[in-house]
């Protein structure tokens, strides 16, 4: 299996990214890396929505709304570019004197949320990260009606999912430090966007859809409308970060992360019992899923309330002499699909190096029932 013409061209495009040195932390002599998940956000998109008065309202999106952009799939086949080099010890790739290369792909999970944006972007990804012929088997997309992990709201959760409609209400106390929306000044601002936008401001959700469109549309050059100068950055920006940290910590979203959680280490488990030889797992998702699991990992001071696109956080395994049968745990965030100097997170209540048993025996309390019992009424 060759290289292909598509990501020869691609190649050219990162390779400056590439050869102006980004870590391979196998080093020459031997790697201590063991395994790697990788839990990132699908890349640059459309808006997910219009607004009654939007200026835009007709504007051809490429693929529509909520579609992974030109841009996107860039960004996702750069990040696995980055991620290829990061990782190159665990990717077993075979050329033979042609140069043709072909690689043990059995060893990569691919796990996607089945909204299309996710699937494009990891196989863009995957793209960059094995440049190889790959089969489009390799992507197991999740259907959304049995989604346990990736995309929220999936399979059924009565109990807790209203969370993500109207669980959030105006008198959560995140967003009291920026406006009280019980307050005159707070009605005030609602009115001024009902007025202006056209929509029903009855519940937070609809200021962070407003907040997504209105960034986009920005992103994308195009000029927003006068309006939008006194409150866009001022409210909209901080009250959308207060929402994700509000449904980040839910309840609903620990279940969800507890699954993935559980998804993840009962994988890595097996790897080093030996019962299973997948040694990087992909899970390709939403701000949201990453949003929740860095709550769920009580990392989020040391990160950010909304991931952006292709952000991703990593659990590294690595061999490390002073574990005696253990790994070492190394969580890993990118901020950006560009990041070629992550951030390696401090763990809490686990001292670098952070033996594998006790990060998990750490977060175990934390862990929910399973989903079905956590979920029923
Ligand atoms: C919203 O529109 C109503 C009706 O036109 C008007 O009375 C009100 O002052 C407006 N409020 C704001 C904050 O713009």
């Amino acid at each position: 299996m060759a290289f292909n013409h598509l990501s020869i061209r691609n190649l050219m495009l990162f390779g400056l990214l590439i050869l102006s040195g980004v870590d391979d932390i196998s080093g020459t002599t031997g790697s201590t890396l063991k395994a790697v998940s990788m839990l990132f956000r699908h890349g640059d998109r459309s808006p997910t929505m219009s607004y009654p008065l939007d200026p835009y309202h007709d504007y051809p999106w490429p693929g529509g709304y909520g579609a992974l952009s030109p841009r996107g799939f860039n960004e996702l086949f750069g990040s696995g570019l980055i991620k290829s080099t990061r990782y190159s010890s665990l990717l077993s790739i075979n050329c033979d004197t042609d140069a043709t290369c072909t690689m043990d792909l059995d060893k990569i999970l691919v796990l996607s949320s089945a909204i299309q944006r996710c699937v494009d972007s990891v196989q863009s990804f995957l793209n960059g990260f094995v440049r190889v012929d790959w089969p489009s088997s390799l992507v197991n997309v999740i259907p959304q009606d049995q989604d346990e992990m990736l995309a929220a709201p999936g399979k059924p959760c009565p109990k807790y999912e209203d969370i993500i409609t109207t669980g959030v209400g105006f008198d959560e106390p995140e967003f009291k430090t920026i406006i009280d929306f019980e307050s005159t000044e707070g009605q005030e601002l609602l009115d001024y966007l009902q007025n202006n936008t056209g929509l029903t401001m009855d519940s937070p959700i609809i200021l962070l859809l407003l907040e997504d469109t209105l960034l986009i549309e920005k992103d994308n050059n195009l000029q927003l409308p006068a309006w939008t100068d006194s409150v866009f950055e001022q409210y909209l920006v901080p009250l959308t970060s207060a929402f994700f940290d509000i449904s980040g910590s839910s309840e609903y979203t620990k279940i969800r992360s507890s699954a993935l959680f559980r998804d993840m280490t009962t994988r890595l488990d097996n790897l080093i019992a030996g019962s299973d030889d997948q040694n990087i797992l992909l899970y390709s998702a939403h701000d949201a899923t990453v949003a929740g699991m860095l709550h769920f990992l009580e990392v989020r001071d040391q990160t950010v309330a909304r991931p952006t696109y292709a952000a991703s956080i990593n659990v590294e395994l690595h061999e490390n002499q002073d574990i005696v049968d253990d790994y070492e745990v190394k969580l890993i965030y990118f901020a950006s699909y560009d990041d070629q100097n992550p951030i390696e997170i401090d763990i809490p209540d686990c001292q670098a190096p952070c033996p594998y048993k006790l990060f998990k025996s750490n977060i175990q309390p934390r862990l929910t029932p399973d989903y079905e019992t956590a979920c029923s009424q």
